[in-house]
Formats: C-alpha cells, structure tokens, sequence
C-alpha cells in the first residue's frame, strides 16, 4: 500500500542491489497492513545519505556494510549495547514533538538479537558453552550478545593477536585456529566470511571435530548450506543457517520501527523465496 503519507525506510550502504531486506520488510509491512515502504538506498557519502534521509521525513533505516561503525558519529541519541558493539546497523528517526519541528536519529544494533534469538530456538544460552569463531565486527557483536543472553563463550581466530585482543575486552579465552580440537563448548559459531561463496567448498573448521556440538551456527547465508553446516549435520549437530540471523535482526528491528511485533513466518518465506530466486 502506496499513499500520500506513506512511511519510508530503506536500507543504506554501498552496495545494496542484492540485499535481502526490502522483500523481508515490505512482506511484513504487507502483511500487517501498514501504510510503509522499505526501498534500497546506495550511496558512497554516509553523512550526505543520513541528511538525506532525515530532511526526506523517512521513520528508519538498516545500515549495512561499510557504514555501520562510521555512522555512530551521525546518530543523535547512541543506545548503550550498539555503543558497547561499535556498530549501528538499525537508525530510529524520531519527530521531537509538536514545538520542536525538529527530528532525532537513534543509532541501535540488532544483530546481537538477531543472532540470540536464532540460537534461543535451538538451546537455553543462559549458562552455555560457545565457541566463536573470528575475531571481526560480526564476532564482537555476537560475542556481547551472548554474554547479555547469560552464554560462557571461548573465541578462536587465525590471527592470534586481533583475537586476544577481542578476548580481552569481551572477558573469555581466546585459542588459534590450530587448536579448535582442544575447545570444548555445546555452540559453535562461525562469524569469519570461510566457505561464502565463491569460496565455498571451504570450511573453518574441521567436520571431524564437530560431533561435540549439539548446536552449530553460521552466519554465512550464501550457499544456504555451507560445508560448515553440511559437516555439522552429518555430524547430528542441530543446525543454524545465516538466513534466521538475518530475520531475526530484521524482526527486531521491524518492532523498533513500528512497535509491533514482526510477522517472522511472512518474513521468513519472503528471505527464501528471494533467495532461491537470486540463485537460478
Ligand atoms: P565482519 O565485520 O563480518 O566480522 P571482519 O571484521 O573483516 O568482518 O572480520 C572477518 C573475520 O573473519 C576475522 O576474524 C578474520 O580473521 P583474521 O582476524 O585472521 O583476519 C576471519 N577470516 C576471514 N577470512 C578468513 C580465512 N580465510 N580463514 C580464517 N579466518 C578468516
């Protein structure tokens, strides 16, 4: 539904052609009924985009790569968890009230929450083992995550060094890539980009040493089933696909945008069947 007062959100980064987010929000905007449009917004100039779209009256936006550290500095209000992250990848533009005529942007990060909830169908976090493979700005988003979900977590990473360093301002234990047989944990989780296409007959992991995890996640949703996901279930590991962590952060941030909760079976079928399309 298109009117005179429809509400726009987009998604903002560069490049943004084949991002799956406006057929997973326009579905769920479709499906409650809501008089709101979720369009593509590619641009190389973050600070000229964010102006843009708040003197253009849109309500919200997804941030994606490469912006998501550099638009903390544009937002006017920082929610505490996205600023302990270092990344904002959900924008809340407010209207300040009937006298101000002015408008405030809120910088929040639902990846965390996204990948949460994807894990919660699978197993209670509170007081699980996870080992989290990588040491980047999905690892730390995840990484806080779980520790607020209650999780013990382990991190491994092929550099050593930028791992530790993530160790040592997440709280845990860090271990190289070489020493995954020596780790024990109920989770796996894989936040490094190996076995993403075109690369995808590679794995992070051994499949060999997956049979001790009752639950393995990847964040990697192309191929659907990555070598990493294929092992694990050979191995009888319940598995986890990068597509429930992208509906997951897009229901949390459909909530914060319209304050209802997110028809996530719509959504879901929206994701796989632009999928499946983008595939052929
Ligand atoms: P993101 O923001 O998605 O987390 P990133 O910050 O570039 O992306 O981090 C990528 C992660 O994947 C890093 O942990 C990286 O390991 P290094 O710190 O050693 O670079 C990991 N990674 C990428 N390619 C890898 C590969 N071929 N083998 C192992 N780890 C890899």
């Amino acid at each position: 539904m298109i009117s005179g007062r429809t509400e726009l959100f987009g998604i903002i980064g560069n490049p943004v052609r084949h991002s799956l987010s406006p057929a997973m929000h326009n579905a769920a905007f479709r499906e409650l009924g809501l008089d709101c449009v979720y369009v593509p917004l590619a641009t190389d100039d973050i600070a000229a985009g964010v102006a843009g779209i708040k003197a253009l009256g849109f309500s919200g936006a997804s941030v994606t790569v490469p912006y998501k550290q550099d638009v903390i500095a544009l937002v006017d209000e920082l929610d505490p968890t996205a600023a302990r992250i270092g990344a904002v990848n959900t924008l809340v533009i407010r209207e300040d009230g009937p006298d101000s005529g002015g408008r405030t942007i809120c910088g929040y990060n639902t990846d965390w929450l996204g990948a949460n909830r994807a894990l919660a169908g699978k197993i209670d976090l509170a007081g699980t083992r996870v080992l989290v493979l990588g040491a980047g700005g999905s690892a730390r988003a995840i990484g806080l995550g779980l520790l607020k979900a209650g999780a013990e977590i382990v991190l491994a990473n092929r550099t050593l060094a930028k791992g530790q360093a993530l160790a040592h301002e997440l709280g845990c234990p860090c271990h190289g890539l070489d020493e995954l047989g020596q780790v024990s944990a109920d989770v796996l989780v894989n936040t490094t980009s190996v076995g993403m296409e075109p690369d995808s007959g590679a794995t992070p992991i051994r499949g060999d040493l997956l049979a001790r995890f009752k639950v393995v996640m990847d964040i990697v949703y192309a191929p659907l089933e990555t070598r990493l996901l294929r092992e694990a279930a050979e191995a009888g590991c319940q598995t986890v696909n990068g597509l429930a962590m992208l509906l997951y952060q897009g229901a949390a941030q459909f909530k914060l945008w319209t304050g209802r909760e997110a028809p996530v079976n719509v959504m879901r079928q929206a994701l796989s069947s632009r999928f499946q399309q983008s595939e052929r």
